[in-house]
């Protein structure tokens, strides 16, 4: 039960990698709040989290809006108290032709899956300081580090989530909060699904290159998540965790 007596909240718990999260938080003893865009579905999961005995909170934000953020995190402190620990999940896939994305489209996906991460910190830390204790994980991607065509601007995306990493590791670091990242290969999730769907002679590439035969299962990476938001991970900071198999020593 490494997350006793923590509240962790996770952004986006109610589908993929974040539900995975949300599960395997509240089964290592934490409280857990979480927000999603997807209402009912929100809503259902942590019902059935509740009727299992979890303590389980969920409020509908959208992450892109502070103030949808603001009032979910504020609603949830009010009832689980001081968040010790944030999970930085929700995003969502882009692949953009840089000539004809515009202005507003690029504000939407860099908003979601860029421009939280600031937003969460903006919410979590005053008390986080206080306390001088806590833990902050964002979900990037192998797209930090090595992507593939047509996904524009995705992979800057990422990189960005790591560089801003960096600079909160140092700047809070002192005052007792770890900052950390996480970056799957391929995941099986609702995300990736859509993709294949789009793109269906993806799934066979896809599964050609991977180095354990086979793509991650969203527990798979959520085990690594609740392992930083622990006190186990106490000399971990800046980090990003690669789980992805192994797919990112490959050449080609
Ligand atoms: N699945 C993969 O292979 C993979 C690989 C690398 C990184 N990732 C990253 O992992 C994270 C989770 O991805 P996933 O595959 O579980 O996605 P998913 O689409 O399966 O689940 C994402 C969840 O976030 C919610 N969400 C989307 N936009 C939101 C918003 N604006 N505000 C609040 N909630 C929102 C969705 O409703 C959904 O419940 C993302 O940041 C993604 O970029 C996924």
């Amino acid at each position: 039960m490494k997350l006793n007596d923590q509240h962790i909240f996770v952004t986006g718990g109610a589908d993929g990698i974040g539900a995975a999260i949300v599960l395997d938080a509240v089964e290592q003893g934490a409280r857990v709040s979480f927000c999603d865009v997807s209402v009912d579905k929100g809503n259902q999961y942590a019902q059935l989290l509740r009727k299992k005995g979890h303590k389980v909170l969920f409020h509908e934000a959208d992450v892109g809006k502070f103030d949808s953020l603001k009032i979910a995190h504020d609603a949830l402190v009010a009832e689980f108290g001081m968040v010790n620990g944030v999970v930085n999940n929700a995003g969502i896939n882009l692949g953009a032709d840089p000539v004809t994305l515009t202005d507003e489209e690029w504000e939407h996906f860099m908003g979601i899956d860029f421009k939280s991460v600031w937003h969460t910190a903006k919410l979590v830390l005053p008390a986080m300081r206080e306390a001088h204790k806590g833990s902050i994980v964002s979900i990037a991607s192998l797209h930090a580090r090595m992507t593939f065509p047509k996904y524009f601007p995705y992979a800057g995306a990422k990189a960005g989530i790591i560089g801003l990493t960096h600079n909160l590791c140092l700047d809070e670091g002192p005052k007792g909060i770890r900052v950390n990242t996480v970056s799957p290969g391929y995941t099986l999730t609702p995300l990736l699904e859509e993709w294949f769907v789009k793109l269906p002679e993806k799934r066979t590439e896809s599964m050609a290159v991977q180095p354990m035969g086979r793509m991650g299962k969203p527990s798979e990476i959520a085990k690594v998540v609740t392992f930083l938001l622990s006190d186990d991970a106490s000399f971990v900071n800046g980090s990003d965790f690669l789980v992805d198999g192994g797919l990112h020593a490959r050449f080609a």
